[in-house]
């Protein structure tokens, strides 16, 4: 039996989750409180994919070991891009050439985006089909941000661009970022340098008639801002509390849905949620508030502080009676003094001591 495998493209730079992506790669953040890999690694092992091959860079490579998330029952292995060339979407497919062999059609998959896709019926189609590529599409309201598809005849691609402005955009149908390739495709990649899939081998692929697209139904997000990230936890937290019996606290109020991992401490008369993730052993003080916010692990909330709409990163530090709001972003290890405001961003490690109320980042 071939063993079914999947690339997982996690090389990319997040600019647009600055500067929480500074110190973790996108495909590292927590999405209640498991990182979005291990979310990835399930999706794929439930539709029966044995082997994943990461493309990324060297210090994703190295971010990921240090995580070690949850395999799944996946055989993992790693093809990392060179030194300072980082590959683009198609030369890290290239690179991985010999990994994934000539036997069987692959899957390859955007790291950052979380997605639950019936991704064996994705295969299936493909095979069917004869397509040397068949692309995942979602439809969505402004697809300029997105590859988008310009359909055919049957479920034939006739052409393919990426991120066009929104009034030159085909149609609404967008690469979800998943897609199955035959290996006659790695011809189509020159090797060497940086390639993009999107630009360089799906435009031509449409051209030759040989690219072709499948509508998936399932659930899918981006995470590549700040309010979707917020937004997909949101998501994700509504499904995996519908059901379960809300606890009632002693000295602290849970305004369910609410998700706490394990060593989570609450001082009196604090209010958790709606919509608060609260990650491992974080330390929350006295009356304190937190509503639709993220909180990694290892953060430490001084008392009498609120936070609405935050991102606060892994073993931040807030003082006493400081308010935080407006998609504020809090990278990890950052300092927060007490009696402060803050609405904008603030770097890893860096230590806030006056208030921070433009979207800038402070570094
Ligand atoms: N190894 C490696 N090397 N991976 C990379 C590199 C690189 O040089 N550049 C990007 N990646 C990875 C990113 O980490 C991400 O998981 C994936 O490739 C796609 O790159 P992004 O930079 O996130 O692209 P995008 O979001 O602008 O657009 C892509 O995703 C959309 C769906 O979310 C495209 O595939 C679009 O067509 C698609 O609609
Ligand atoms: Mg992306």
């Amino acid at each position: 039996m071939t063993r079914l495998k999947a690339v997982i493209l996690a090389g990319g730079f997040a600019t647009r989750l600055r500067p929480l992506s500074c110190a973790r790669p996108k495909t590292l953040f927590p999405i209640v409180n498991k990182p979005l890999l291990e979310w990835i690694f399930q999706g794929l092992s439930d539709n029966g994919v044995n082997e994943a091959i990461l493309a990324v860079n060297a210090l994703t490579q190295f971010h990921i070991k240090q995580q070690h998330p949850r395999k799944h029952g996946l055989k993992l292995k790693f093809s990392i891009d060179p030194p300072k060339t980082p590959l683009g979407t198609a030369g890290p497919i290239k690179k991985a050439e010999k990994l994934i062999g000539h036997d069987a059609p692959f899957i390859v998959l955007n790291g950052d985006i979380f997605a639950y896709l019936n991704y064996k019926e994705l295969f299936d189609t493909h095979v069917k089909s004869g397509a040397l590529a068949t692309i995942a599409l979602c439809k969505v309201d402004d697809p300029s941000r997105y590859g988008v598809a310009e359909m055919g005849k049957g479920n034939c691609i006739k052409r393919f661009i990426e991120k066009p402005p929104r009034d030159k955009a085909p149609s609404n149908l967008i690469n979800a970022g998943v897609y199955v390739l035959s290996p006659k495709v790695f011809d189509y990649i020159p090797s060497g340098r940086p390639v993009s899939v999107e630009r360089e081998v799906f435009p031509i692929l449409a051209e030759e008639g040989k690219l072709f697209g499948h509508f998936v139904n399932g659930l899918w997000m981006d995470i590549g801002k700040p309010e979707e990230y917020l937004e997909t936890n949101r998501i994700i937290l509504d499904s995996l509390t519908k059901n379960i019996k809300q606890k009632k606290a002693k000295n602290f109020e849970l305004n369910y849905p609410v998700a706490l991992d394990t060593g989570v401490s609450i001082g009196e008369k604090s209010v958790i949620g709606p919509y608060a993730i609260l990650g491992k052993n974080v330390k929350v003080g006295k009356n304190v508030q937190i509503n639709n916010s993220v909180i990694f692990a290892d953060v430490t909330i001084d008392d009498c502080v609120s936070i609405d709409g935050a991102i606060i990163g892994e073993a931040a530090k807030i003082g006493k009676n400081v308010k935080i709001c407006c998609d504020c972003i809090i990278a990890d290890h950052a300092k927060v003094r007490d009696n402060l405001e803050l609405s904008g961003k603030v770097c890893p490690g860096k230590e806030v001591s006056e208030n921070v109320l433009k979207p800038k980042v402070h570094c």
